[in-house]
């Protein structure tokens, strides 16, 4: 089987290198890939996604981000006779649209926190108030991570509603965050381990949200009986509630969830494997990757009772360059990046061949453990080998909670 995988950031390279591992796929390409990418699978401009398939000689196109699935290359490369690992465009909107997502639970009966679509000031203004502080308000379209906003200050919670055409004011949901995938087909509906990624820039949580710092994998402090629970109460009923619509959802169900001391709330849907938890999720799995994002694309994931993963555990520290994530800084010459586990974001060759950075997050570094402690180790020991000016990173991800 030839697989295409469209994207180029280290969720991507992930991708890539868990599909390699799997002995019926025998070759990997990716459209547009990165310069780590580029070392182990042939990479193609990234122009009309369909005809980069067929020229590829794809039997199974895999859709790395969002952007692309909400434009509806999904569907596109389904209608050309080729299998898609991907929602189509209506169902993608679980993640496009957090006011359609909303709509969805509330008809699933899906737990999440209490929301107000608000225009226009005013309703801001009376939704603020009517939650109270910490207030959360977000964009009500994609932003790359960057669209929410959790602040006790209410005129920052103001401006930024300000700055969108839509936004959602929500209640505020206190506890632990958990990222659970669902690999599924539209009925059939398969959980990959729970993982907890690190959204802002600084550490103890601090500065801005970005495209995420870090995560781990699976979660040593959650209860068994949470997973299996979230499969229940939040992705049964939502996959039923998509196909009630007309518009099942096959592909990745990304969940993410808070714990809070009143059970799980869904924070968001996304419609595609999250960034960097597939970086730590993905090191651990030992199914096959190609068959079974092809059983999904293609309506046969029943045949699969469940996943088999590796014992132990990952760490993803995510290596960031200079103003990340107001800006970003090309060209910094990258060393020590020759590394197991070193997963490419934004990197590239400048003219004379050499490692640069080209993008905000530009390295994922994956450490593997016997525990998370031990994975943490050998992650943060990779990282400090690598160097390059301006380079940013957490130095507490997955420390002892
Ligand atoms: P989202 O794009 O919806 O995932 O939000 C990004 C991040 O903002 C989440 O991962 C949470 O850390 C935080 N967040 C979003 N919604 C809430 C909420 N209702 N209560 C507390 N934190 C939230
Ligand atoms: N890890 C957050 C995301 O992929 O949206």
């Amino acid at each position: 089987m030839r697989v295409l995988v469209i994207g180029s950031g280290a969720r991507e390279h992930a991708l890539c290198a868990a599909l390699l591992r799997d002995p019926g796929v025998t070759a990997v390409g990716c459209a547009p890939g990165n310069a780590g990418i580029a070392a182990t699978c042939q990479v193609m401009p990234l122009t009309d996604p369909v005809a980069v398939a067929k020229d590829f000689g794809a039997d199974l196109v895999v859709v790395g981000p969002e952007v692309p699935l909400v434009a509806g290359v999904a569907d596109d490369v389904r209608a050309a006779g080729i299998a898609c690992f991907g929602p189509t465009a209506a169902a993608a909107r679980i993640e496009g649209s957090k006011a359609f997502a909303k709509d969805i639970m509330a008809a699933a009966g899906v737990p999440t926190a209490a929301a107000r679509v608000c225009t226009t000031p005013e309703e801001t203004a009376a939704a603020l108030e009517e939650f109270g502080a910490p207030y959360v308000v977000k964009d009500d379209g994609l932003a790359a991570g960057k669209g929410v906003v959790v602040t006790s200050d209410r005129e920052a919670a103001l401006a930024h509603a300000a700055s969108c055409e839509r936004v959602i004011v929500e209640e505020f949901l206190d506890g632990p965050e958990m990222s659970l995938f669902v690999v599924t087909d539209g009925e059939a509906a398969l959980p990959l381990l729970p993982a907890h990624d690190f959204k802002r820039i600084g550490d103890g949580d601090t500065g801005p949200n970005t495209g995420g710092m870090g995560a781990y994998a699976p979660l040593p402090w959650l209860p068994a009986d949470t997973v299996p629970s979230v499969m229940e109460t939040v992705v049964r009923p939502t996959l039923a509630a998509m196909a009630a619509r007309e518009t099942p959802f096959a592909g990745l169900l990304y969940v993410g969830l808070a714990l809070t001391s009143a059970g799980p709330r869904v924070v968001e849907f996304n419609c595609r494997f999250g960034d960097p938890e597939t970086q730590s999720v993905l090191a651990l799995l030992e199914t096959p990757l190609g068959a079974l994002l092809h059983a999904a694309a293609t309506g046969a994931l029943g045949s699969y009772e469940s996943l088999r993963w590796r014992d132990g555990a990952a760490v993803t520290v995510v290596m960031a360059s200079a103003g990340y994530p107001a800006s970003s800084r090309s060209g910094d010459v990258i060393t020590g990046a020759d590394a197991d586990g070193v997963l490419h974001a934004g990197t590239a060759r400048d003219d004379d061949g050499a490692l640069v950075t080209a993008g905000g997050r530009v390295l994922s570094v994956v450490g593997l453990g016997s525990d998370v402690a031990a994975a943490r180790v050998a992650a943060y020991q990779t990282v400090e080998a690598i160097s390059f000016p301006g380079a940013q990173f957490r130095t507490d991800i997955a420390a002892a909670r």
